[in-house]
C-alpha cells in the first residue's frame, strides 16, 4: 500500500517513526466555477490521495522529498528560503511557509517524505491535496493547532500566490470530506450540509482523458474569473450592494448586456445557470431521481463547453459517446477545464461494458488511452499514526 511505502521509504532514510498523514483528492457531483463567485457545490473527497510522513528533525531546516514522478528533493529554511530547490511543486510548500511565517506560525525544522496516487493534472484537486496535506502535517510536527478554515484559506493563498486565482472548493472538500457523502457547500458564508449520493443500481465512475491540464490553464481559468469580475462591477454602478456574482439575478444581467461583451455576458449567464443546477441536482438526489440527475450533468457539460468554454473536444467526445450509451445516464467535465476527467453516472449492471465501448471509442477516434476509476467517497485530511 502507499502509505507503507511512504513510511517505509521515511524509517529507511531518516531512521525515525514518522507522523503519517492522508490527504484525499476531490470529486465535483457539480458546480464548476460557481466557488470564486460566491455559489453552490457539490464536491466529495475521495480514496487516491497524497500520503506525508513527518518528523522533526532538531534542525533549521525543513528537508522534503518524494518518489512521486522522480525521486526529487527540496530543502528550505525555517522562513521559507531555500537551500535547494528545483522542482515545481516546491513552489507550493515554498508558498505554504512563507505564508505560515507571514501568519505569525512558529516552526521547527523537520523531514518529510510524500508521495501518493491522485493522477496530477486531472482534475482531481492533487494540488489541493497537496497544500492541505502538508499545512495539516507541518500543524502536528510543529505542534501548531489550525482549524481546517484556516489550513483551507492559506492553501488558496498558496495557489493565489503560485498563479490560480482559484476559489475554496478543492481545499474545503479536501478537508471536510465525509465517507459516502458529498459536501453540499455555500461558498458565500461557507456553511456546508452532507449529502449521500448514492443511487441503488448505479455506480460514479471517472473517465480520465489522460489530457492533462496544464499551466496554460492558469491564464484561461484567470480569465474566466476576470469576466465575472466585470459583470459585478458592471452591475454595481446600479446596485450597490452587490458584491458577486450570487446577488445578481437573470433581469439584473438583461438589464446591462449593451454595456459588457457578449462574451462576458455569456459567462456571468452561465454561472447563474450553472448554480441554480447545484439547487436542481441537490433535489434530484435527496428524490433518488437518477434520470434527473444524469440529466443535470449533461447541462452541466454542454454549458461548460459551449458558454464557458472551458472543455476540450476530447471530453466533449467521451461525454457524447456516453450519451449514445444506454445505461450511461449523463456525465460532465469536472474541475478547473480543459483537460481532465468526467464524471459519470451509470447503470451498475452494465457499467463494465459501457466503460469498454468508450474507451474503445475513444482510442478509435483520438489514438489516447482513457482510463476509468470507480468513484470511492472518502474522509477529508487526517492523521493516520500519530
Ligand atoms: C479548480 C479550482 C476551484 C474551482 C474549480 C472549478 O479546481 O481550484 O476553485 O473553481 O476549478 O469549479
Amino acid at each position: 500500500m502507499m502509505e507503507t511505502q511512504i513510511r517505509f521509504d521515511f524509517i529507511n532514510k531518516y531512521k525515525n517513526k514518522p507522523i503519517l498523514v492522508k490527504a484525499p483528492g476531490r470529486i465535483n457531483i457539480i458546480g464548476e466555477h460557481t466557488d470564486y463567485n460566491m455559489g453552490y457545490v457539490l464536491p466529495a473527497a475521495i480514496e487516491q490521495s497524497i500520503f506525508f510522513a513527518v518528523h522533526s528533525n532538531l534542525s533549521h531546516k525543513i528537508n522534503i522529498e518524494t518518489s512521486l514522478s522522480e525521486p526529487d528533493q527540496v530543502v528550505f529554511n525555517l522562513d521559507g528560503t531555500h537551500v535547494r530547490f528545483d522542482s515545481f511543486w516546491g513552489n507550493y510548500f515554498k508558498a505554504i511557509i512563507e505564508i505560515l511565517n507571514e501568519e505569525d506560525f512558529p516552526l521547527v525544522g523537520f523531514d518529510c517524505v510524500f508521495g501518493g496516487d491522485i493522477p496530477i493534472g486531472a482534475g482531481l484537486s492533487s494540488s489541493a491535496a497537496l497544500c492541505c496535506g502538508f499545512i495539516h502535517a507541518v500543524a502536528e510536527v510543529c505542534r501548531l493547532t489550525i482549524p481546517k478554515e484556516s489550513i483551507a484559506k492559506i492553501a488558496q493563498k498558496a495557489e493565489h500566490k503560485i498563479g490560480l486565482n482559484c476559489g475554496l472548493m478543492d481545499q474545503f472538500a479536501v478537508l471536510f470530506g465525509k465517507k459516502e457523502n458529498a459536501i453540499f457547500l455555500d461558498c458565500s458564508n461557507l456553511s456546508f450540509e452532507y449529502v449521500p449520493i448514492d443511487l441503488k443500481g448505479y455506480s460514479w465512475v471517472l473517465i480520465n482523458s489522460n489530457i492533462k491540464h496544464s499551466l496554460a490553464i492558469d491564464s484561461e481559468y484567470n480569465k474566466r474569473r476576470a469576466s465575472c469580475e466585470t459583470i459585478v462591477k458592471t452591475i454595481k454602478q446600479f446596485k450597490d450592494h452587490v458584491t458577486s456574482l450570487r446577488d445578481i439575478t437573470a433581469d439584473d444581467l438583461e438589464s446591462i448586456k449593451s454595456k459588457v461583451s457578449p462574451t462576458d455576458f455569456i459567462r456571468a449567464t452561465y454561472v447563474l445557470n450553472e448554480n441554480a443546477r447545484v439547487l436542481r441536482m441537490m433535489k434530484a438526489l435527496r428524490d433518488g431521481d437518477a434520470a434527473e440527475v444524469g440529466k443535470i450533468l449533461l447541462q452541466g457539460h454542454w454549458a461548460m463547453s459551449k458558454q464557458y468554454e472551458i472543455t476540450t473536444p476530447e471530453l466533449d467526445l467521451l461525454v457524447r459517446s456516453g450519451e449514445k450509451l444506454d445505461g450511461i445516464l449523463g456525465s460532465r467535465m469536472m474541475g478547473g477545464g480543459f483537460g481532465g476527467c468526467t464524471i459519470n453516472l451509470m447503470k451498475s449492471e452494465n457499467m463494465n461494458q459501457n466503460i469498454t465501448s468508450i474507451l474503445a471509442t475513444y482510442k478509435a477516434k483520438t489514438g489516447i488511452d482513457a482510463e476509468f476509476h470507480h468513484v470511492r467517497i472518502d474522509d477529508g485530511v487526517h492523521t493516520l499514526i500519530s
